[in-house]
């Protein structure tokens, strides 16, 4: 029996990673990999959903991503708006709030679109929170909330002693998300890629050397069983 989760498991982000190197392994094409990671994020959704987990941040697109040819990233945005398209239905179902984080803006209107409309139609939704991180960058996130908290320093609405490490989570992309308590990354590779900076301060860190077109229920079930036996501290002693 798996322990109860609920206590300590509010919210998992993944950094999906390796779905090049799964089709290349397979001789196939590059995009084929990405098209094969949908089974992967339904079996996430799934768990996260049996589990009561309350919030799942996945990192589907980075800052960086665009410099990636061009044939690829207009690939991966199709593939966004056929995964929309073909899950919403199933996923208002199952009470899923679909949200995004990042510069949504930086997408083209076509997938875009179909994201706010997801968005608006499980916006009343109360199971899990199923969160998109597209065209993310942690950087990016850190430097826009800068630009944000300057602006109100300038309109005389912040003092700057009134700068905490509250106000600045209070300016990040979703501030009412709770901060991840496991990140995992799949596919070997064991750095965080500007992903949530500011939020992963204090989680735990799974990586698996599963690639993820390969990470299934149960492989999430194994990385969250890991995570499961770290002692988190804190900080503190105990
Ligand atoms: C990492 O694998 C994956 C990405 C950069 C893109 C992730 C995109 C998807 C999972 C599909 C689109 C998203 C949705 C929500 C449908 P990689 O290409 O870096 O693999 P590699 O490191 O083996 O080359």
């Amino acid at each position: 029996m798996r322990s109860d989760p609920k206590a300590d498991l509010r919210h998992i982000a993944i950094i999906m990673d390796g779905n090049g190197r799964w089709a290349r392994k397979r001789g196939l094409t590059r995009v084929k990999g990405h098209s094969a990671a949908e089974k992967s994020i339904h079996d996430a959704v799934e768990v996260c959903g049996e589990l009561g987990v309350e919030y799942l941040t996945l990192y589907a697109f980075s800052t960086e991503n665009w410099t990636r040819p061009k044939a690829e990233v207009n690939f991966i945005m199709k593939l966004l708006s056929r995964f929309i398209k073909g899950n919403i239905d199933d996923l208002d179902k199952k009470n899923v709030r679909l949200r995004t984080s990042g510069r949504l803006n930086d997408l083209p209107e076509g997938p875009r679109k179909d994201l706010e409309l997801a968005m608006e139609r499980t916006s009343g939704n109360t199971g899990l929170n199923l969160i998109l991180a597209l065209s993310y960058g942690g950087r990016a996130e850190l430097k826009d909330a800068f630009v944000q908290i300057a602006h109100g320093i300038t309109a005389g609405d912040i003092a700057p002693s009134e700068i905490t490490e509250e106000l600045i989570s209070a300016h990040m992309y979703n501030s009412d998300v709770p901060d991840p308590d496991v990140v995992i990354r799949t596919s070997g590779e064991q750095r965080l890629s500007n992903f949530l900076l500011w939020e992963s301060a204090y989680s735990e860190f799974v990586f698996t050397p599963v690639l993820w077109p390969d990470f299934h229920a149960e492989q999430l079930h194994n990385a969250l069983d890991d995570y499961r036996s770290r002692k988190r501290r804190f900080g503190g002693l105990e």
